[in-house]
């Protein structure tokens, strides 16, 4: 992990000549094929993406989506919806992947991503990113696979389904998903850490058998690595069920934070209650700009002074005061299909340019070219 810097580097792939011109810029590069190369100061990229298996919540925005919408100003964001990913686990549920599909960009939209700024795209609509993950998992010991602890943690979760090749091999091709566009930061949640370390070891592999071709990505965790549920679990998660999605209506924030868990210790309001490891303060302090209100409710809850029902109310409001923006622009994107549409077949066709630019230099340095010279 680091401390992200917008930074800038020198991009040479698909530049236009008159960039070039305009600035009173001329070099020849020593390349029989390319007599005239233009340098265009580009951003840095950023590749991060999700599964398609649900709705987003609470969880994944102070995890990671908030850097999203901020870094997109400052470099070439692709964000990627998962499918291939997501069927490693979920074969059978083409139908709700589908929905998923839909749901995630206008959760992206809704929040404040912005297809003009950056580029979305399906994974399977750059079946590059399939020959790529092949490729790469040559380069893989299983042995590194098997010491991934997310990885291990998931098996260990499914372990009593009949776990798919696919599954097992899903950070490989998580991999190349990352190395595909030579992102050089990918902003994830906490969990996602080893699959952007596996990644960092792949590409210094890659480049020091065929060259320097990947730059090793950097990671960047969200400013709550890891919201609780609304049950106090450690995390959201969907198939618990306690988790507050960006789509909630106000009456479900409502009902949700009412019957939220708060400190088991505590019995009645006039008890001294802890406010550690006590979700209805850990939403507070990500969701409540009012600073000065969460103090005071902080203070009076140590003393015994404030009842649950109070607290949970003001986290009501500001929840919903959080939603409300994200809820109207979900209204205006749902009733503009064929935008969302749009943002991933156009997204996904410019992400194939630069996927065939990258696949075309892999197969030339790994020497996947069998015509011999007569
Ligand atoms: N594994 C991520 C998740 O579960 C999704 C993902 C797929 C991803 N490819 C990625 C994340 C590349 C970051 C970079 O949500």
């Amino acid at each position: 992990m680091t401390n992200f810097q917008p930074r800038w580097s020198f991009d040479l792939e698909n530049l236009g000549t008159n960039t070039f011109k305009s600035q009173g810029l001329n070099c020849t590069y020593p390349n029989e094929h390319i007599t005239q190369i233009e340098f265009n100061i580009m951003k840095q990229r950023i590749l991060t993406g999700i599964r398609p298996t649900g709705k987003l919540h609470l969880g994944h925005y102070v995890g990671a989506l908030e850097n999203w919408i901020r870094l997109q100003e400052e470099y070439d964001c692709f964000f990627l919806i998962a499918d291939y990913q997501a069927l490693g686990d979920h074969i059978d549920e083409m139908e709700n992947i589908k929905i998923a599909v839909r749901d995630v960009v206008l959760d992206w939209l809704s929040v404040g991503l912005d297809p003009e700024k950056s580029t979305f795209l399906v994974q399977s609509y750059v079946p590059e990113h399939a020959e790529l993950a092949l490729l790469l998992s040559m380069l893989t010991p299983l042995g590194m696979l098997d010491r991934n602890p997310t990885l291990k943690s998931e098996r260990e979760r499914l372990s009593n389904t009949s776990l798919s090749v696919g599954f097992y091999t899903y950070p490989v091709s998580q991999i190349a998903d990352i190395l595909l566009p030579k992102a050089h930061l990918v902003p994830v949640g906490e969990d996602q850490l080893p699959h952007i370390e596996m990644t960092r070891e792949i590409a210094r592999r890659f480049n020091n058998r065929y060259g320097e071709v990947f730059p090793e990505p950097d990671s960047l965790v969200g400013r709550v690595a890891r919201l609780m549920g609304t049950d106090g679990q450690a995390k959201m998660s969907k198939s618990i069920g306690n988790v507050i999605y960006l789509s909630d209506d106000s009456d479900t924030v409502k009902k949700k934070i009412m019957s939220m868990y708060t400190d088991p210790t505590r019995l009645r309001a006039t008890d001294p209650g802890h406010v550690e490891g006590n979700p209805v303060f850990q939403y507070h302090d990500a969701f409540n700009d009012d600073l000065e209100e969460v103090n005071d409710l902080k203070e009076r809850y140590v003393q015994g002074t404030v009842g649950d029902v109070e607290v949970k109310q003001k986290l009501i409001s500001a929840v919903n005061q959080f939603l409300d923006p994200i809820r109207d622009l979900r209204d205006k994107y749902e009733h503009d299909i064929d935008y969302v549409n749009d943002c991933i077949e156009n997204g996904s066709a410019k992400a194939r340019v630069t996927a065939q630019n990258t696949m075309k230099e892999v197969r030339e340095r790994m020497g996947l070219s069998y015509s011999v010279n007569t």
